[in-house]
């Protein structure tokens, strides 16, 4: 198996996942919420995911359930305009696939009308399978998300690791094999157990992506602002930052605010000249005089 730094195909498909889940080559993804970390990632990454993490993230909330529609087709349509060769999936906020079958069919057609390639949405129990069945009847690709799954925080008490009891454990394991069978093209798996992840990736055809869920996944997810230590506060234990993004840029703003405040900035390479002509023309200019 080669190992090359930037993803190796033109443009990413669902097949082209499938594909690399059997030869084992392992799938990239990360988030993007605009135009410019689109820009970023899209050359590196194998999936952008427009998450509902954009409410903590970037909105000031303090977890993904204010999220709605609407705010999820505002960043999905800045990323999608950037005409990723990534594969593009936006996910489903809280309310937006529990109401009916029509309503979530109407609210994923939406995305991928907005050009995403498929959408994601957290569960397996309850209704979701029926949801799965429909979405993938109408030809809208679902990504499944099991584990610890934020929208439900107010049930788990809090972001906690998942699977750790044996009855949950084997609940996942059903649940990812019957969101399988209904139709998802890929999982997430959050917050579990590394055996459970890799017992769960072992025993599907379909790719697993791992976001705290250890090494035994097909990929890994992390937010792109977590990756690129963007992220103030609490950081859990499975990011690791590869930069101190917020301390870089800190480093770069004040920099230019100290220019601007010194004089330093701008400087003549940042500052337009009038053609020779005009420049004594200015200079002779005479303010009008006010009129009594
Ligand atoms: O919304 C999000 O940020 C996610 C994660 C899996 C990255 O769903």
């Amino acid at each position: 198996m080669s190992h090359t730094l930037e993803s190796p195909v033109a443009r990413i498909t669902i097949p082209v996942l499938q594909q690399w889940k059997q030869e084992g080559r392992r799938i990239v993804m990360t988030t993007a919420y605009d135009a410019v970390a689109a820009r970023i990632a899209d050359p590196i990454v194998d999936i952008l995911l427009v998450g509902d993490g954009v409410g903590n993230v970037c909105l000031g909330f303090e977890n993904t359930l204010p999220v709605s529609i609407a705010m999820m087709n505002h960043h999905l349509e800045a990323v999608a305009r950037t005409k990723p060769r990534a594969l593009l999936i936006a996910d489903m906020p809280f309310l937006s696939f529990h109401l009916s079958v029509e309503e979530t069919v109407r609210n994923a057609g939406g995305f991928l009308q907005r050009g995403a390639a498929a959408v994601k949405f957290e569960g397996g129990g309850g209704n979701r399978i029926d949801m799965v069945r429909a979405l993938v009847e109408c030809e809208i690709p679902v990504m499944g998300h099991l584990g610890l799954t934020p929208q439900s925080i107010n049930v788990m008490g809090g972001f906690k690791v998942q699977g750790r009891r044996a009855d949950e454990a084997l609940r996942l394991l059903d649940d990812a094999h019957r969101l399988q069978e209904a139709g998802c093209f890929a999982l997430v798996l959050e917050g579990i157990p590394t055996e459970l992840a890799a017992r769960a990736t072992d025993s599907l055809t379909i790719p697993t992506i791992g976001i705290g869920a250890g090494p035994g996944c097909s990929g890994q997810v992390l937010v792109f602002h977590d990756v690129l230590g963007l992220t103030e506060g609490h950081r859990p234990k499975f990011v690791r930052p590869y930069v101190d993004g917020f301390q870089l840029l800190h480093g770069a703003l004040s920099q230019w605010a100290a220019d601007v405040r010194s004089g330093a900035f701008p400087g003549p390479q940042e500052s337009y000249r009038l053609p020779d002509g005009l420049r004594e023309a200015i200079a002779n200019w005479a303010a009008p005089s006010n009129p009594a």
